[in-house]
């Protein structure tokens, strides 16, 4: 197959951007530099592996479970099916934090996946730690695994746990802790996951679900786990863009003040919650 067949084939099936992809293909599985396709561009790839995932990525499989990693923010990720691929939306939530957590802060990432906002703050701010709370035991081994590839897992404290539960290895140390919450949970609501993207349906539910509403997370983490947050600490949540008259509507309820940043796009994306004092 040659790399106008590649792209011919991608397009055909709806896949925007057919070109960048073949590229990445032919780089992963026949070690081809972007570089070298300049001029292999009519050169017959014969290769099964490559033939697999081409196939793979037609059927509208994710070309970063293919791939087996991605970039986030400066980061290079290992992923896979245990986790939700890191969105350049998050990017937000990762640049907020870097820019207003504290010097020396301990903080937590709530349902961490990939790791990728914990280690990505780690990775740009020397002088933190930081504690990452996920549910699946599969799921925090690759984020541990990210921590170390991306050298940070010094600072990096990964806890098997239910953030929807009052988990005994969180309230056994119920004193103020964290400096900030830092958390992109599951927030979309259960009717909506059918209608997403293919793509979308190979990700975990469990990292999609947000409950009938899409904020059971954002209830339990308010109601159960901000008592962990010393005086002066803040929250900051990702938030769906169509959710921030709720987020904030909940904030007050537990007595928070509630700022919402907005993406690119003009969408809500982030809420920043502080302790009214
Ligand atoms: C939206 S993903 C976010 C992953 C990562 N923080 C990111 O921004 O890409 C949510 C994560 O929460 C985890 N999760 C789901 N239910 C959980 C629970 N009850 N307690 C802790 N983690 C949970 C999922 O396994 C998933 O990894």
């Amino acid at each position: 197959m040659r790399y106008y067949d590649i792209c011919n084939l991608l397009k055909s099936v709806g896949i925007d951007n057919a070109e960048h992809e073949a590229s990445l293909l032919l780089e992963r599985f026949c070690g081809l530099s972007p570089a070298e396709l300049l001029i292999s561009k009519d050169k017959v790839f014969d290769c099964a592996e490559l033939y697999a995932a081409i196939q793979k990525r037609a059927s509208h499989y994710p070309l970063q479970y293919i791939l087996g990693e991605c970039y986030f923010y400066d980061e290079k990720y290992r992923v896979n099916e245990n986790c939700l691929i890191p969105r350049s939306d998050t990017e937000i939530l990762v640049e907020l934090a870097i820019e207003r957590l504290p010097k020396d802060s301990l903080f937590a990432d709530m349902c961490t996946g990939s790791g990728c906002i914990a280690v990505s703050v780690l990775a740009h701010r020397q002088d933190c730690t930081g504690v990452a709370l996920e549910l699946y035991e599969d799921t925090l081994k690759l984020a541990e695994e990210n921590a170390k590839l991306n050298k940070v897992s010094e600072r990096f404290l990964p806890i098997c746990c239910d953030v929807l539960k009052n988990d005994p290895i969180l309230i056994d140390n119920n004193t103020p802790q964290f400096d900030a919450i830092l958390s992109n949970p599951p927030y979309i609501r259960s009717s909506v996951i059918e209608s997403l993207e293919t793509e979308v349906q190979h990700e975990p539910r469990a990292a999609l679900d947000g409950g009938e509403d899409g904020l059971i997370f954002y209830r339990s983490i308010l109601s159960q786990h901000a008592s962990l947050l010393k005086e002066d600490g803040f929250i900051a949540f990702e938030i769906g863009y169509d959710q921030g008259e709720q987020i904030c509507t909940l904030a007050n309820e537990f007595s928070f003040s509630c700022e919402i940043i907005r993406d690119f796009g003009g969408n809500d994306r982030v809420a920043f919650l502080k302790k009214n004092i």
